[in-house]
């Protein structure tokens, strides 16, 4: 098996310099690639202020590991060494392709591709190579140095070497937060794991989100409404992941799996004017003081959410996961979620009432005129229980 020691990373973002970060601290020779040498340096002052923080508590001396990086602005002539390839640009079949290309024409023949890729077919991305058994999915998530879950996905025509080493580069990465937590998807469909158990709850959320815009209630006060909000309400979630994120991967599940994952109106509006969260500084709310801390206490509620309907949504998705056969139990599928989100999977909680989410099911899909949102013949039939 190939020995990595050279670590190439494809777009220096949100999910890039997390990634870039880890790598350094792992001991690899880590080259950052970018299309700006602005967007380099804001990354290489992430990595570094990640660095800092560590340094702070005595944990390593921020200048040593970053001697093992190199940036580049030509993708070409970077991944001439490279033995591990991680792109991590924006969430477009037709760029993710383009980068594909070039890194199969000018890397070594050794050398695995990996995708971020929230949602899109790790298949089709190969497609653009010469090397379809080393093209593999890596997904990471954010913020990457503190969650614990990467999924590691074959391709269709990935080999089972592909995946050791993508899972052995996996396992390498610290994390902060504990041990990494490595999921292998068994089967390359949109959204992987965990991004596909929770997708569907876009489908309501764009309901929920279309309804406020429409009675003119502040989003805030729709945020209120959950009464179990995670560690991040769910629009300071969505701020977090970027907005684009979100837009790209519905319109995406909209191609792939249903019509109903289409954008709604405000999310659409604000992919629009550009208001993506963080990491613009303006989304749902305003970032440019940092994380927001919104006091709901203070805020009045919308009165619009079910909260058993998520609950509902994600055990009718984790099942439609279990039917396709992309994880091997709901355990694995729990696990990730808690590794993957900081927060607990479906299943867990409240498997033995699940008829009593199947009618919620029914009717939610019923209001809301969504087919895909119907319970699945494994979610109504119960069996899913003893498939731990
Ligand atoms: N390097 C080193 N240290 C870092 C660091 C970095 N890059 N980032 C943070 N830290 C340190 C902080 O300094 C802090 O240290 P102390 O405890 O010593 O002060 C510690 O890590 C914790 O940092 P925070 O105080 O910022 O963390 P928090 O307690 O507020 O928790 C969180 C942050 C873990 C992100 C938590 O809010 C959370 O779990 N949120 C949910 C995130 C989530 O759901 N992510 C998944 C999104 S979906 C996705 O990613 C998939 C996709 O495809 C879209
Ligand atoms: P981002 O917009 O923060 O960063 C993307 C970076 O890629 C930018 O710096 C951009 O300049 C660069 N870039 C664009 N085209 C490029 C090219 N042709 N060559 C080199 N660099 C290029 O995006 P992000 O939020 O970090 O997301 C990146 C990828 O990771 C997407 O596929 C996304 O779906 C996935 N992802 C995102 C999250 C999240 O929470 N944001 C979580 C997991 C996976």
């Amino acid at each position: 098996m190939v020995d990595v020691k050279n670590i190439v990373v494809i777009g220096v973002g949100l999910m890039g310099n997390g990634i870039a970060q880890v790598a350094l601290m792992a001991g690899y020779n880590v080259t950052i690639v970018d299309i700006k040498q602005k967007f380099i340096d804001k990354g290489i002052a992430s990595i570094e202020g990640g660095l800092k923080r560590l340094e702070a508590k005595g944990k390593l001396v921020t200048a040593d590991v970053m001697k093992g990086l190199k940036t580049s602005l030509d993708l070409a002539s970077a991944v001439k060494d490279a033995d591990f390839i991680v792109e991590a640009v924006v969430e477009k079949m037709d760029v993710k392709k383009d980068i594909f290309k070039t890194c199969d024409e000018n890397a070594p023949p050794h050398c695995v591709i990996a995708s971020n890729t929230s949602t899109m077919s790790i298949t089709e991305m190969a497609t653009a190579t010469n090397r379809e058994d080393k093209c593999i999915g890596m997904h990471f998530f954010n913020p990457v140095p503190l969650m614990r879950l990467v999924e590691v996905i074959a391709g269709e025509k990935t080999s089972e070497e592909s995946m050791e080493i993508g899972i052995k580069v996996s396992e390498s990465l610290p994390c902060l937060r504990g041990d990494r937590y490595i999921a292998k998807v068994l089967k390359d469909k949109p959204g992987f794991i965990v991004n596909r158990l929770n997708a569907p709850v876009s489908i309501y959320s764009n309901y929920l989100l279309d309804t406020c815009l429409e009675k003119g209630i502040p989003f805030e006060s729709l945020d209120a409404d959950y009464e179990s909000k995670g560690p991040m309400s769910p629009l300071v979630l969505a701020d977090y992941v970027g907005i684009d994120t979100s837009y790209h991967g519905q319109n995406y599940y909209a191609e792939t799996l249903s019509e109903d994952f289409k954008p709604g109106k405000v999310i659409i509006n604000m992919y629009k004017e550009g208001k993506l969260g963080r990491k613009t500084g303006q989304g749902f709310y305003d970032w440019s003081k940092g994380r927001p801390q919104p006091d709901f206490s203070k805020i009045s509620k919308a009165g619009l959410v079910d909260q058993d309907v998520r609950l509902a949504i994600r055990l009718n998705e984790g099942c439609r996961i279990l039917e396709e056969g992309i994880a091997s139990g709901w355990k694995v599928i729990d696990d990730a979620n808690m590794a993957g989100m900081n927060f607990a999977g479906p299943f867990e909680k409240d498997i033995e009432n699940y008829e009593k989410y199947v009618k919620k099911l029914e009717d939610i899909a019923e209001k809301i005129g969504s087919t895909y949102l119907k319970p699945c013949d494994l979610f109504r039939s119960g069996k899913f229980v003893d498939m731990k």
